[in-house]
């Protein structure tokens, strides 16, 4: 039997954090819905404690949703945690709370102030609490890639020992390399010995672009759970985009044998459509997966592979991810074939001996304009015909 990998979307904590994505509360319950029927395993659904409608969010979320687990977030101090616990509760079992505490040196210098064995005793009275009063608790050792390995062990050995059963190892500020993180899953796995009682997360940020590579890397090293959102929206340049996530290990099972996430793959293009609607945060068309041209071919060279068979320039099936039928946009780069083909279906039959002189006047076209819409097409072919 293949082994789970856990999929926790933070779209409406984390994702929310993106300057100008505030979404309401009805905005949030939307997307948890179809976060629901995409198949995440945990929505982390805010941060109860930073105001009333986040509070909101995250206790409706607990209410409507009948299958993910719904989580809130809280920093290891009594009013953050006791307000997550009151706004999951309507989840029952569902419900989980996630705290969060900074381990770096940069952190505990300048931020908090604390020592090694402060943090330490901070993190188990926190997870204590939390583990006294909801079945499932996650901690996260914020900037845990810049804190010192053997520290980062200890507190991981301790949280679990005080009650955890889900460790988050997050790459906050976007700063690892997909090798160097693989590393530290694969050390945290060897050297924290009751690493067996839970499991290890992470949590990456996309500050260099490495977010899902880092995210795949940590699968590799033993992770079972990826946290991320949709579309990959979040703090600054953003967190792992879960879709990109769920292709690769879906699309590669030579990388990732043995693996699977629970993720209905054909809501993708919908979920990230509803994300994109309701947070006001526009998919760029290039973007991997979910953009408006991840199925599109410019060129006549890849237009032409495509009619022939389409595993030439695809390697995922665009209606596995949700897309409808994808057409081939005409523009100057595509070839005659590509023409041709788009003639038949729109019902013209140019003789072959004229095709040179409307692939001429196709080209001109082209070079005027971005595409050749299907209404030129038709016009260019009607003129000729006459
Ligand atoms: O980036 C981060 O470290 C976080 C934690 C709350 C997991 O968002
Ligand atoms: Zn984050």
């Amino acid at each position: 039997m293949k082994k789970h990998i856990h999929i926790f979307d933070t779209t409406l904590r984390d994702g929310e954090q993106c300057p100008g994505a505030a979404m309401t509360v009805e905005q949030k319950v939307r997307i948890a819905m179809q976060l629901e029927a995409l198949g995440v395993d945990v929505i982390e659904a805010g941060f109860p404690v930073i105001s009333d409608g986040d509070f909101q969010a995250v206790r409706t979320v607990a209410e409507r949703t009948e299958s993910s687990r719904v989580c809130g977030l809280a920093r290891c101090v009594e009013k953050d945690i006791l307000a997550v616990h009151e706004a999951v509760s309507p989840a029952g079992d569902r419900g989980r709370i996630h705290l969060v505490l900074a381990t770096s040196p940069i952190h505990r210098q300048y931020k908090m102030n604390k020592s090694r064995a402060e943090i330490l005793a901070m993190a188990v009275k926190g997870v204590s609490l939390a583990a006294g009063l909801c079945r499932e608790v996650q901690f996260s050792a914020e900037d845990a890639s810049r804190t010192e390995p053997d520290f980062l062990a200890e507190v991981v050995e301790a949280v679990i020992d005080a009650g955890t059963s889900i460790v988050n190892i997050p790459d906050t500020v976007g700063y690892t390399m997909p090798d160097e993180f693989h590393r530290l899953i694969s050390y945290l796995k060897s050297n924290v010995p009751n690493v067996d009682r839970a499991v290890i997360s992470v949590h990456c940020h996309d500050d260099m672009g490495m977010a899902v590579a880092n995210s795949l890397a940590a699968i590799r090293a033993g992770a079972r759970q990826v946290e991320g959102t949709i579309n990959g929206i979040g703090e600054r340049a953003g967190n792992t985009a879960l879709e990109e996530v769920v292709m690769a290990v879906h699309s590669r099972p030579d990388f990732f044998s043995g693996l699977e996430t629970g993720i209905r793959t054909r809501e993708l293009v919908k979920t990230s459509r509803i994300v994109a609607e309701m947070s006001g945060m526009a998919v760029p068309r290039s973007k991997a997966v979910v953009g408006a041209n991840a199925f599109s071919h410019g060129s006549g060279i890849h237009q032409d592979g495509i009619l022939k068979n389409r595993s030439t320039y695809e390697i995922m099936d665009p209606e596995e991810i949700g897309w409808g039928p994808t057409e081939l946009p005409l523009t100057k780069h595509s070839g005659r074939h590509a023409v041709k083909m788009r003639l038949d279906a729109l019902g013209f039959s140019i003789p072959e001996e004229d095709m040179p002189r409307f692939f001429e006047l196709f080209k001109q076209r082209g070079d005027r304009c971005k595409f050749v819409y299907d209404d030129d097409l038709s016009d260019m072919a009607r003129s000729m015909l006459a």
